[in-house]
């Protein structure tokens, strides 16, 4: 999925005039269906959680980013370099979180499709190779995880440069960017967990294991 969205063009002045003049076209993000139901993450994960984090949580998301975009490509064109730098931590913040929620979607699947099925192939071998074997790594995931103070997520990183699997974290709605590729993320924010577990956010680190879709990762490790 590519975060940038803004297209310069130019275009010919209506006058009729030989005079080039640039105009910013926002591309909008959307929303992505789901490729399951709702309920389909039963009991890892509670159909209301689902509905909730899914149609409200990141179309805000989606919307705020789009509203950013906007006033950026607005800034960009009048040349407002001031204005640009001040609405980077909403495209950061928005931009991430739909990003992060796109890719955990992905990373989920209902237990008949797949879902809590260990990996394979390569990305076995691999975690195998950096952890010992699937079971070691999901502890050093659950820790990580647990970890977090605040809210934030946990990753299954590829570093581009090594080939090495990572296990990071990161706060707030940070994306995965730079010399990492991600390849599994979790959600460690209360909206993700609360409704169903409420302070028991263990419990929801060790279900959400049976609904992890690995085929996903194991598609974004070949890359
Ligand atoms: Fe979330």
């Amino acid at each position: 999925m590519s975060f940038s969205r803004l297209a310069i063009r130019p275009i010919v002045a209506a006058s009729g005039s030989r005079r080039l003049a640039t105009s910013a076209v926002v591309v909008k993000h959307k929303l992505p269906d789901l490729p399951y139901d709702y309920a389909a993450l039963e009991p890892s994960i509670s159909a209301k959680i689902m509905e909730l984090h899914h149609s409200k949580h990141h179309q805000t998301y989606v919307n705020s980013l789009n509203e950013a975009e906007e006033k950026y490509a607005a800034a960009l064109h009048a040349g407002d370099v001031t204005a640009q730098i001040a609405l980077q931590p909403a495209l950061k913040f928005h931009g991430g979180g739909h990003l992060n929620h796109s890719l955990f979607w992905e990373n989920l699947a209902p237990k008949s499709s797949g879902g809590g099925t260990p990996p394979g192939g390569a990305l076995a071998k691999a975690i195998d190779a950096t952890w010992g074997d699937y079971g070691a790594f999901k502890k050093v995931v659950n820790a990580s995880l647990a970890g977090i103070q605040g809210s934030g997520w946990s990753w299954l990183v590829k570093d581009k440069e090594t080939g090495q699997l990572q296990v990071i974290t990161l706060p707030n709605q940070d994306p995965v960017t730079g010399k990492y590729v991600p390849l599994l993320g979790i959600d460690a924010w209360e909206h993700a967990y609360y409704l169903q577990y409420q302070n028991r956010k263990a419990e929801y680190f060790g279900a959400i294991w049976d609904v992890i879709n690995w085929k996903a990762a194991e598609g974004r490790f070949k890359v």
